[in-house]
Protein backbone atom coordinates (compact mmCIF):
# COMPACT_ATOMS: atom_id res chain seq x y z
CA UNK A 1 0.00 0.00 0.00
CA UNK A 2 0.85 3.40 -0.59
CA UNK A 3 0.07 6.99 -1.15
CA UNK A 4 -1.45 7.84 -4.46
CA UNK A 5 0.34 10.44 -6.56
CA UNK A 6 -1.43 13.79 -6.68
CA UNK A 7 -4.52 13.62 -8.85
CA UNK A 8 -7.12 15.59 -9.78
CA UNK A 9 -10.36 15.18 -8.10
CA UNK A 10 -12.81 12.78 -9.87
CA UNK A 11 -16.02 14.43 -11.98
CA UNK A 12 -17.71 11.86 -13.16
CA UNK A 13 -20.57 9.71 -11.85
CA UNK A 14 -20.20 6.01 -11.66
CA UNK A 15 -22.96 3.55 -11.42
CA UNK A 16 -23.57 2.55 -8.18
CA UNK A 17 -22.45 -1.64 -8.54
CA UNK A 18 -19.59 -0.58 -9.84
CA UNK A 19 -16.12 0.46 -8.83
CA UNK A 20 -14.64 3.37 -9.91
CA UNK A 21 -11.66 3.83 -11.90
CA UNK A 22 -9.07 5.05 -10.08
CA UNK A 23 -8.17 9.03 -11.09
CA UNK A 24 -5.83 9.70 -13.88
CA UNK A 25 -2.63 11.19 -13.02
CA UNK A 26 -1.94 14.91 -14.62
CA UNK A 27 0.61 13.76 -16.38
CA UNK A 28 2.22 10.37 -17.36
CA UNK A 29 5.06 9.56 -17.82
CA UNK A 30 6.31 9.10 -22.20
CA UNK A 31 3.28 7.37 -23.67
CA UNK A 32 4.56 4.29 -24.97
CA UNK A 33 3.95 3.75 -28.90
CA UNK A 34 0.39 2.61 -29.34
CA UNK A 35 -1.30 5.82 -30.25
CA UNK A 36 -3.58 7.44 -27.45
CA UNK A 37 -6.30 7.98 -29.47
CA UNK A 38 -6.03 4.41 -30.78
CA UNK A 39 -6.22 2.81 -27.05
CA UNK A 40 -8.93 5.16 -26.31
CA UNK A 41 -11.07 3.66 -29.47
CA UNK A 42 -10.23 0.58 -28.10
CA UNK A 43 -12.01 0.75 -24.80
CA UNK A 44 -15.04 3.19 -25.61
CA UNK A 45 -15.50 -0.04 -28.29
CA UNK A 46 -15.36 -2.37 -25.62
CA UNK A 47 -18.29 -0.37 -23.35
CA UNK A 48 -15.38 1.30 -20.74
CA UNK A 49 -17.48 4.42 -19.77
CA UNK A 50 -14.40 6.38 -19.11
CA UNK A 51 -12.18 5.44 -21.72
CA UNK A 52 -10.05 8.50 -21.76
CA UNK A 53 -9.28 8.39 -18.46
CA UNK A 54 -8.77 4.48 -18.56
CA UNK A 55 -6.25 4.95 -21.57
CA UNK A 56 -4.33 8.12 -19.30
CA UNK A 57 -3.93 5.43 -16.44
CA UNK A 58 -2.71 2.48 -18.56
CA UNK A 59 -0.93 4.50 -20.97
CA UNK A 60 0.67 5.65 -16.92
CA UNK A 61 1.10 2.03 -16.08
CA UNK A 62 2.62 0.39 -18.78
CA UNK A 63 6.69 0.09 -19.47
CA UNK A 64 6.37 -0.40 -23.24
CA UNK A 65 4.28 -1.08 -26.01
CA UNK A 66 4.13 -4.55 -26.09
CA UNK A 67 2.90 -4.45 -22.02
CA UNK A 68 0.29 -1.30 -22.76
CA UNK A 69 -1.32 -3.53 -25.98
CA UNK A 70 -1.41 -6.45 -23.53
CA UNK A 71 -3.15 -4.37 -20.97
CA UNK A 72 -5.61 -3.02 -23.02
CA UNK A 73 -6.35 -6.47 -24.13
CA UNK A 74 -7.06 -7.49 -20.58
CA UNK A 75 -9.04 -4.36 -20.02
CA UNK A 76 -11.20 -4.82 -23.47
CA UNK A 77 -11.81 -8.44 -22.29
CA UNK A 78 -13.37 -7.35 -19.19
CA UNK A 79 -10.92 -7.55 -16.67
CA UNK A 80 -11.79 -4.95 -13.97
CA UNK A 81 -9.01 -1.92 -14.34
CA UNK A 82 -8.16 -2.33 -10.80
CA UNK A 83 -7.05 -6.00 -11.32
CA UNK A 84 -4.77 -5.00 -14.87
CA UNK A 85 -3.47 -2.05 -13.19
CA UNK A 86 -2.69 -3.96 -10.02
CA UNK A 87 -4.02 -1.42 -7.82
CA UNK A 88 -7.13 0.49 -6.73
CA UNK A 89 -6.93 4.31 -5.16
CA UNK A 90 -9.44 3.85 -1.60
CA UNK A 91 -9.50 6.97 0.91
CA UNK A 92 -6.29 8.73 -1.33
CA UNK A 93 -4.05 5.33 -1.03
CA UNK A 94 -3.41 2.84 -3.86
CA UNK A 95 -4.26 -0.04 -2.61
CA UNK A 96 -2.78 -3.52 -4.14
CA UNK A 97 -5.39 -5.78 -5.96
CA UNK A 98 -4.99 -9.12 -7.46
CA UNK A 99 -6.93 -10.76 -10.05
CA UNK A 100 -9.22 -12.73 -7.63
CA UNK A 101 -9.72 -10.40 -5.34
CA UNK A 102 -12.39 -7.65 -4.02
CA UNK A 103 -11.98 -4.58 -5.53
CA UNK A 104 -12.82 -2.00 -2.83
CA UNK A 105 -15.77 0.09 -3.47
CA UNK A 106 -15.19 3.92 -3.25
CA UNK A 107 -18.71 3.77 -1.25
CA UNK A 108 -16.83 1.84 1.46
CA UNK A 109 -15.04 5.12 2.29
CA UNK A 110 -17.72 6.21 4.67
CA UNK A 111 -17.26 2.97 6.41
CA UNK A 112 -13.77 3.80 7.20
CA UNK A 113 -14.72 7.69 8.09
CA UNK A 114 -17.32 6.55 10.67
CA UNK A 115 -14.57 3.77 11.84
CA UNK A 116 -12.03 6.74 12.11
CA UNK A 117 -14.61 8.86 14.18
CA UNK A 118 -14.82 6.07 17.31
CA UNK A 119 -11.07 4.79 16.76
CA UNK A 120 -8.18 6.40 19.33
CA UNK A 121 -4.51 5.74 18.79
CA UNK A 122 -3.42 2.54 20.03
CA UNK A 123 -6.58 0.68 19.75
CA UNK A 124 -6.93 -2.80 18.71
CA UNK A 125 -9.04 -2.94 15.67
CA UNK A 126 -9.78 -5.88 13.46
CA UNK A 127 -10.61 -5.89 9.55
CA UNK A 128 -13.44 -8.97 9.54
CA UNK A 129 -13.78 -10.37 5.81
CA UNK A 130 -10.92 -8.04 4.86
CA UNK A 131 -10.57 -8.53 1.55
CA UNK A 132 -7.35 -6.27 0.24
CA UNK A 133 -7.00 -5.03 3.80
CA UNK A 134 -8.12 -1.85 2.50
CA UNK A 135 -10.54 -0.75 4.79
CA UNK A 136 -7.89 -1.56 7.77
CA UNK A 137 -4.89 -0.06 6.20
CA UNK A 138 -7.45 2.91 5.21
CA UNK A 139 -8.36 3.29 9.21
CA UNK A 140 -4.33 3.07 10.60
CA UNK A 141 -3.53 5.48 7.89
CA UNK A 142 -6.50 7.75 8.72
CA UNK A 143 -5.59 7.56 12.68
CA UNK A 144 -2.12 8.46 12.28
CA UNK A 145 -2.70 11.61 10.09
CA UNK A 146 -4.88 12.96 12.77
CA UNK A 147 -2.74 12.06 15.56
CA UNK A 148 -0.35 13.95 13.63
CA UNK A 149 -2.11 16.99 13.01
CA UNK A 150 -3.99 16.89 16.25
CA UNK A 151 -0.94 16.28 18.31
CA UNK A 152 -3.38 13.29 20.12
CA UNK A 153 -1.01 11.10 22.38
CA UNK A 154 -0.47 8.18 20.51
CA UNK A 155 -1.28 5.73 23.63
CA UNK A 156 0.66 2.63 23.92
CA UNK A 157 2.09 2.65 20.35
CA UNK A 158 4.27 4.76 18.12
CA UNK A 159 3.43 7.40 15.87
CA UNK A 160 -0.23 7.51 16.78
CA UNK A 161 -0.57 3.49 15.29
CA UNK A 162 -3.58 1.21 15.90
CA UNK A 163 -2.84 -2.48 16.70
CA UNK A 164 -4.66 -4.06 13.58
CA UNK A 165 -5.12 -7.19 13.18
CA UNK A 166 -7.04 -8.44 9.55
CA UNK A 167 -8.76 -11.97 8.61
CA UNK A 168 -10.13 -13.44 5.41
CA UNK A 169 -11.20 -16.78 4.24
CA UNK A 170 -9.61 -16.38 0.86
CA UNK A 171 -5.97 -17.02 0.49
CA UNK A 172 -5.24 -14.44 -2.48
CA UNK A 173 -6.92 -12.32 -0.37
CA UNK A 174 -4.93 -12.75 2.61
CA UNK A 175 -1.49 -12.35 0.45
CA UNK A 176 -2.78 -8.81 -1.21
CA UNK A 177 -3.84 -7.97 2.53
CA UNK A 178 -0.76 -8.74 3.68
CA UNK A 179 1.17 -6.04 1.50
CA UNK A 180 -1.89 -3.41 2.07
CA UNK A 181 -1.26 -3.54 6.05
CA UNK A 182 2.25 -3.58 6.11
CA UNK A 183 3.11 -0.43 6.71
CA UNK A 184 0.96 0.32 9.44
CA UNK A 185 2.55 -3.08 11.13
CA UNK A 186 -1.05 -5.31 10.78
CA UNK A 187 -1.20 -9.16 10.92
CA UNK A 188 -3.85 -10.76 8.76
CA UNK A 189 -4.80 -14.25 9.71
CA UNK A 190 -6.48 -17.16 7.24
CA UNK A 191 -9.54 -18.52 8.26
CA UNK A 192 -13.13 -18.53 8.77
CA UNK A 193 -14.44 -15.35 10.20
CA UNK A 194 -13.29 -15.38 14.08
CA UNK A 195 -11.64 -18.73 13.95
CA UNK A 196 -9.17 -16.65 12.34
CA UNK A 197 -8.05 -14.84 15.01
CA UNK A 198 -6.31 -15.17 17.79
CA UNK A 199 -8.06 -16.24 20.88
CA UNK A 200 -6.42 -13.76 22.84
CA UNK A 201 -8.04 -10.97 21.52
CA UNK A 202 -11.59 -11.95 22.29
CA UNK A 203 -13.63 -9.30 24.96
CA UNK A 204 -10.45 -6.48 23.90
CA UNK A 205 -11.47 -5.38 20.36
CA UNK A 206 -12.48 -1.73 20.17
CA UNK A 207 -13.41 -1.48 16.46
CA UNK A 208 -14.15 -4.08 14.60
CA UNK A 209 -15.04 -3.63 10.94
CA UNK A 210 -16.89 -6.16 8.81
CA UNK A 211 -18.07 -5.23 5.19
CA UNK A 212 -19.26 -8.66 4.72
CA UNK A 213 -20.88 -10.16 1.48
CA UNK A 214 -24.30 -8.54 1.30
CA UNK A 215 -25.67 -9.19 -1.87
CA UNK A 216 -29.02 -11.70 -1.39
CA UNK A 217 -28.44 -14.85 -3.91
CA UNK A 218 -31.05 -14.15 -6.29
CA UNK A 219 -29.22 -10.73 -7.25
CA UNK A 220 -25.89 -11.61 -7.62
CA UNK A 221 -27.09 -12.39 -11.49
CA UNK A 222 -28.07 -8.45 -11.65
CA UNK A 223 -24.42 -7.35 -11.14
CA UNK A 224 -22.11 -5.67 -13.52
CA UNK A 225 -19.76 -8.92 -15.26
CA UNK A 226 -17.14 -7.16 -13.87
CA UNK A 227 -18.23 -8.19 -10.30
CA UNK A 228 -20.08 -11.65 -11.25
CA UNK A 229 -17.00 -12.97 -13.31
CA UNK A 230 -14.22 -11.15 -11.73
CA UNK A 231 -14.91 -11.76 -8.19
CA UNK A 232 -15.21 -14.44 -6.59
CA UNK A 233 -18.94 -15.29 -5.27
CA UNK A 234 -17.73 -15.96 -2.14
CA UNK A 235 -17.06 -11.99 -1.54
CA UNK A 236 -20.41 -11.40 -2.49
CA UNK A 237 -22.85 -13.64 -1.83
CA UNK A 238 -24.96 -13.50 1.30
CA UNK A 239 -27.33 -15.85 0.99
CA UNK A 240 -31.12 -15.64 0.87
CA UNK A 241 -31.69 -11.63 2.41
CA UNK A 242 -28.09 -11.17 2.07
CA UNK A 243 -27.36 -11.00 5.56
CA UNK A 244 -26.39 -14.63 6.18
CA UNK A 245 -22.58 -13.45 6.44
CA UNK A 246 -23.68 -10.78 9.20
CA UNK A 247 -25.85 -12.67 11.11
CA UNK A 248 -22.81 -14.69 11.92
CA UNK A 249 -20.76 -11.85 12.34
CA UNK A 250 -23.10 -9.91 14.91
CA UNK A 251 -23.95 -13.32 16.85
CA UNK A 252 -20.17 -13.66 17.80
CA UNK A 253 -19.25 -10.25 17.78
CA UNK A 254 -20.27 -9.21 21.45
CA UNK A 255 -17.90 -11.78 22.30
CA UNK A 256 -15.54 -10.15 20.86
CA UNK A 257 -15.87 -6.51 21.50
CA UNK A 258 -14.31 -4.70 24.59
CA UNK A 259 -17.41 -3.01 26.36
CA UNK A 260 -18.05 0.44 24.51
CA UNK A 261 -16.58 -1.53 21.27
CA UNK A 262 -18.02 -1.04 17.92
CA UNK A 263 -19.14 -3.10 15.08
CA UNK A 264 -19.34 -1.29 11.40
CA UNK A 265 -20.54 -2.67 8.77
CA UNK A 266 -22.14 -1.65 4.93
CA UNK A 267 -25.34 -2.91 3.82
CA UNK A 268 -27.26 -1.87 0.86
CA UNK A 269 -30.43 1.00 2.06
CA UNK A 270 -32.98 -1.44 1.28
CA UNK A 271 -30.97 -4.05 3.72
CA UNK A 272 -30.60 -1.26 6.45
CA UNK A 273 -33.34 -1.58 8.76
CA UNK A 274 -33.41 -5.93 9.02
CA UNK A 275 -29.50 -5.47 9.53
CA UNK A 276 -30.02 -2.86 12.31
CA UNK A 277 -32.75 -5.19 13.77
CA UNK A 278 -30.16 -8.28 13.34
CA UNK A 279 -27.54 -6.35 15.34
CA UNK A 280 -29.85 -4.91 18.17
CA UNK A 281 -31.24 -8.69 18.47
CA UNK A 282 -27.81 -9.77 19.66
CA UNK A 283 -27.27 -6.68 22.48
CA UNK A 284 -25.88 -4.32 19.91
CA UNK A 285 -27.03 -0.27 19.98
CA UNK A 286 -27.22 0.28 16.77
CA UNK A 287 -26.38 3.89 14.66
CA UNK A 288 -27.11 4.07 10.91
CA UNK A 289 -25.14 6.18 8.57
CA UNK A 290 -25.53 7.25 4.87
CA UNK A 291 -24.11 9.44 2.18
CA UNK A 292 -26.40 10.12 -0.40
CA UNK A 293 -23.92 10.93 -3.17
CA UNK A 294 -22.20 7.73 -2.95
CA UNK A 295 -24.97 5.51 -2.05
CA UNK A 296 -23.79 3.97 1.06
CA UNK A 297 -25.24 2.79 4.29
CA UNK A 298 -23.07 1.94 7.39
CA UNK A 299 -24.31 1.01 10.89
CA UNK A 300 -22.72 1.15 13.94
CA UNK A 301 -23.40 -1.53 16.74
CA UNK A 302 -22.29 -0.80 19.99
CA UNK A 303 -21.85 -3.54 22.74
CA UNK A 304 -23.13 -1.31 25.83
CA UNK A 305 -20.54 -0.15 28.33
CA UNK A 306 -19.57 -2.38 31.24
CA UNK A 307 -22.33 -1.61 33.75
CA UNK A 308 -24.53 0.47 31.96
CA UNK A 309 -27.86 0.04 31.99
CA UNK A 310 -30.84 -0.94 29.39
CA UNK A 311 -32.56 2.52 28.71
CA UNK A 312 -36.06 2.63 30.17
CA UNK A 313 -38.95 1.84 27.97
CA UNK A 314 -40.71 4.83 26.86
C1 LIG B 1 -17.49 -7.74 0.17
S1 LIG B 1 -15.84 -8.37 0.27
C2 LIG B 1 -15.14 -7.07 1.27
C3 LIG B 1 -13.65 -7.01 1.24
C4 LIG B 1 -13.05 -5.80 1.95
N1 LIG B 1 -13.46 -5.74 3.33
C5 LIG B 1 -13.43 -4.52 1.25
O1 LIG B 1 -14.32 -3.80 1.73
O2 LIG B 1 -12.83 -4.22 0.21
C6 LIG B 1 -16.10 -9.68 1.40
C7 LIG B 1 -14.87 -10.51 1.79
O3 LIG B 1 -15.31 -11.48 2.75
C8 LIG B 1 -14.58 -12.68 2.57
N2 LIG B 1 -15.37 -13.76 3.18
C9 LIG B 1 -16.55 -14.28 2.77
N3 LIG B 1 -16.97 -15.22 3.63
C10 LIG B 1 -16.04 -15.30 4.62
C11 LIG B 1 -15.92 -16.08 5.80
N4 LIG B 1 -16.85 -16.99 6.14
N5 LIG B 1 -14.84 -15.89 6.59
C12 LIG B 1 -13.89 -14.97 6.25
N6 LIG B 1 -13.95 -14.20 5.15
C13 LIG B 1 -15.01 -14.36 4.33
C14 LIG B 1 -14.40 -12.79 1.07
O4 LIG B 1 -13.32 -13.63 0.75
C15 LIG B 1 -14.19 -11.31 0.68
O5 LIG B 1 -12.81 -11.00 0.65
Amino acid sequence: MSAVPPYRPQQRSTPPECSSAPSAPTAPAEPPSLARDALVAQLRDAGCVFAEDEAALLLAAARDSAELSAMAGRRAAGLPLEHVLGWAEFCGLRIAVEPGVFVPRRRSELLVRQAASVTRPGALVVDLCCGSGALGAALAASVASRTQEDGEPGARLPGGRIELHAADLDGAAVRCARRNVAEAGGRVHEGDLFDALPAGLRARVAVLLANVPYVPTSSLGLLPAEARVHEPRRALDGGDDGLGVLRRVTAEAPRWLAPGGCLLTETSEAQADAAAAVMENDGLAVRIDRCEESGATVLTGTRPAAGARPAPEA
